[in-house]
């Protein structure tokens, strides 16, 4: 019996997808390459743009034919587009060979819905019940590299954002579950743990035990032996001097901080409800360089938040070349129902689009000119895995976050090289090993 899991979305979603193929592989089924092969296909979805959803349902679509052929071939459609209000329900008219519904909070009934999928009858449950990470043998995909989840949920209600509706209240998990995990993973050999929740500076806040997101890090960090600490997400208006201070007194806590500013002007920022302006951005990032010159920060920005005037836009511009990211997502806002930002007035596509153009070159810019800054230097480098766009190309990152690609063998990935940056092509960095670190 074969199962394949298609993935959408941010890196929650990937490490949510290793804890479905743990379930899936304790009852007995085993990872296949293509849908078409799989006795049980499972969809965990993303709704945080339009995009996202529409193809989701193009490629949900696509499994009537398959399943017309077998018609034994269960099909889940689970994360965070099923949490939404009214989708379930959808799905049930729209897409009836779907077998099973599951939220993003009840991943813990998988195994029940499969066995009653198996005798022919539905499963759709969207509840808001919480299971715990420590119920799950988590199928790891993704080494040198672990995701830890650190919390869940979001409190913070940016106006234009579905987050909090379809992954509830902030959770944190007990600090000592946490270190336990990474513990196990470290003695496994993996040699790079990303802690993960969508605000990681607010870890701690709704726990009994009075621990702080820093003073996780400081256990972390301290734990012996040679490995890559990094987290994220960081929400400026939370991220704390002592944050910036572990991460400076732990080699094995990266010098790397997402820190998304979704918009370089203040009467935008207050409209999302992200409680911080355009300066004081800009005084938490003097504060991170004065302690980390090195640091490499990374963001979302949004283009086309309703009401963004031209200045606003430009305001957004200005902040890009101030900052200096080392790279940038950049999305066009999406009106997502049920959020505030729902019924304020909308711009038009052709601005947004224009915008999305221009912020995605400026933004371009900036990153080829720290490329060049690059060549000629030195960095260590964690051998990741193969990229699979050149042949006999193995990449890593540096401790920054930035992607290098370089010639070696692929029995070297999990072992930590030098690599010299030999040339750059705007985002992407070719360099060589240069010496051999244990
Ligand atoms: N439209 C576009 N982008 C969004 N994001 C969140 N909600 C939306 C939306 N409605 C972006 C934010 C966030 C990232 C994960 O996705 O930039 O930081
Ligand atoms: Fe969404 Fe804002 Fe929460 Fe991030 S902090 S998940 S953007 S509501």
């Amino acid at each position: 019996m074969k199962y394949f899991i298609h993935t959408y979305g941010c890196q929650m979603n990937i490490h949510d997808s290793e804890k479905i193929a743990g379930i899936l592989e304790s009852m007995g089924y085993t990872v296949c390459d293509k849908a078409e092969d799989a006795d049980i296909i499972v969809f965990n979805t993303c709704c945080i743009r339009e995009t996202a959803e529409q193809k989701i349902y193009g490629h949900i679509g696509l499994v009537k034919k398959l399943k017309r052929e077998k018609p034994e071939l269960i099909t889940v459609v689970c994360g965070c587009m099923s949490q939404q209000e009214g989708v379930a329900a959808k799905i049930r008219e729209s897409y009836p060979f779907v077998d099973i519904v599951l939220g993003t909070g009840n991943l813990n009934l998988l195994q029940d819905a499969i066995v009653a999928a198996q005798k022919k009858r539905k499963f759709v449950d969207v509840n808001f019940m919480q299971y715990k990470e420590e119920d799950f043998l988590t199928s790891r995909t993704s080494y040198p590299n672990a995701w830890v989840n650190i919390n869940y949920g979001c409190n913070n209600f940016c106006t234009y954002c579905i987050v909090p509706y379809v992954r509830g209240r902030e959770r944190s998990r007990r600090s000592e579950d946490i270190i336990a995990e990474v513990r196990n993973l470290l003695s496994e050999g993996y040699k790079e743990i990303t802690l993960l929740g969508q605000n990681v500076n607010s870890y701690g806040h709704d726990l009994d035990s009075d621990i702080s997101f820093a003073q996780l890090l400081h256990k972390l960090g301290a734990m012996p032996g040679k490995f890559r600490l990094r987290f994220m997400t960081s929400h400026p208006k939370d991220l704390s001097q002592d944050v910036i201070d572990a991460i400076a007194e732990y080699p094995n806590i990266c010098d790397n901080i997402h820190l998304p500013v979704q918009s370089g002007s203040t009467e935008i920022l207050r409209k999302m409800n992200r409680h911080y302006t355009r300066d004081d951005y800009f005084a938490i990032v003097d504060k991170i360089r004065a302690k980390l010159p090195d640091v490499g920060i990374t963001t979302d920005i949004m283009v086309g938040f309703p009401g963004e005037t031209e200045q606003d836009f430009e305001d957004t511009l200005d902040l890009v070349r101030k900052v200096k990211f080392s790279s940038a997502f950049c999305f066009v806002y999406s009106r997502r129902k049920g959020t505030p930002a729902y019924s304020m007035e909308q711009i038009p596509y052709a601005v947004k689009k224009k915008r999305i153009t221009e912020l995605i070159a400026c933004q371009n810019e900036v990153t080829k000119q720290i490329s060049q800054y690059m060549v000629g230097k030195q960095y260590e480098v964690l051998v990741e895995g193969e990229n699979f766009h050149y042949k006999n190309t193995m990449c890593g990152r540096t401790e920054s976050g930035r992607l290098v690609n370089f010639q070696c063998d692929p029995s070297r990935i999990g072992e930590f090289v030098t690599v010299k940056i030999e040339r750059a092509s705007s985002a992407t960095l070719w360099g060589s090993i240069v010496t051999e670190e244990k």
